[in-house]
């Protein structure tokens, strides 16, 4: 991209941070309009952009997101899908996906919306136009909590489709830390140990000390780092 262009993206892109409240916005979608993140308080939210309709990876991605969509019902959590692309681009391409079949999965239905950021003030807000290109989105993904808080962000380029597994995984670990007030390690899968909070003051040192003598629910590699073994979702 042109210097200009990239000195002019810059000013006007927003990035985002981990820990606030996730930009509000009205936009168009394929279901109908949407109102960010108000339309969806008491539930989790992927919201997730792509660069384009009717692009190979974007495709392999939307169908896989598809073929999850009951799943992330399931874990009470939302997709929503943006990309710089008319409503009408979107329905159609969508229409199409419906009707193909790759790595196992069958003429999957899109039952998520997909926003048409024509004007790009989503995408804007959001981080989501970078270096690549100022008219089309990478790949981004912001995991919102109940509350409408940002939790984690992640970006992609263009080249790279999303890995799902590691999308579901760390939606559950984010889950997992709200609701047991606990930290996960490297690597951290659903039913897997987890980390207890670190002690602050010498008497909880004693105390954890303590507790982690019973080896069926503790391992303590140091007073500040106790593993708990899961105690289910
Ligand atoms: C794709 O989805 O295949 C794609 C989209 C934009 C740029 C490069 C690849």
């Amino acid at each position: 991209m042109k210097q200009e262009r990239l000195e002019t993206l810059q000013e006007q892109v927003r990035f985002p941070l981990i820990g606030t409240k996730a930009p509000e916005f009205k936009a168009v979608t394929t279901k109908g309009p949407l109102h960010f993140p108000n339309d969806f308080e008491g539930k989790w939210v992927i919201l997730f952009s792509h660069p384009a309709d009717f692009t190979p990876v974007c495709t392999t991605e939307f169908m896989t997101f598809a073929s999850m969509h009951d799943e992330f019902l399931s874990y009470n959590t939302e997709l929503v899908g943006l990309s710089i692309d008319s409503v009408h681009s979107h329905l159609s391409w969508l229409e199409a996906i419906e009707n193909y079949t790759w790595n196992g999965i069958e003429k999957p239905k899109v039952k998520f919306p997909l926003i048409a950021d024509i004007r790009m003030e989503v995408a804007k807000a959001y981080g989501m136009l970078q270096g690549e290109s100022d008219t089309h989105a990478v790949r981004a993904v912001f995991f919102v909590n109940p509350e409408g808080i940002i939790k984690t962000i992640l970006y992609y380029p263009a080249s790279l489709g999303r890995n799902f597994d590691e999308i579901k995984r760390v939606l559950l670990g984010l889950q997992k830390a709200e609701k047991d007030s606990v930290a996960l390690p490297a690597n951290w899968e659903p039913g897997k140990d987890v980390i207890l909070p670190a002690p602050t003051t010498r008497e909880e040192i004693q105390q954890r000390i303590e507790d982690a003598k019973d080896t069926s629910k503790y391992d303590m590699v140091d007073w500040f780092l106790t593993f708990k073994k899961d105690d289910g979702r």
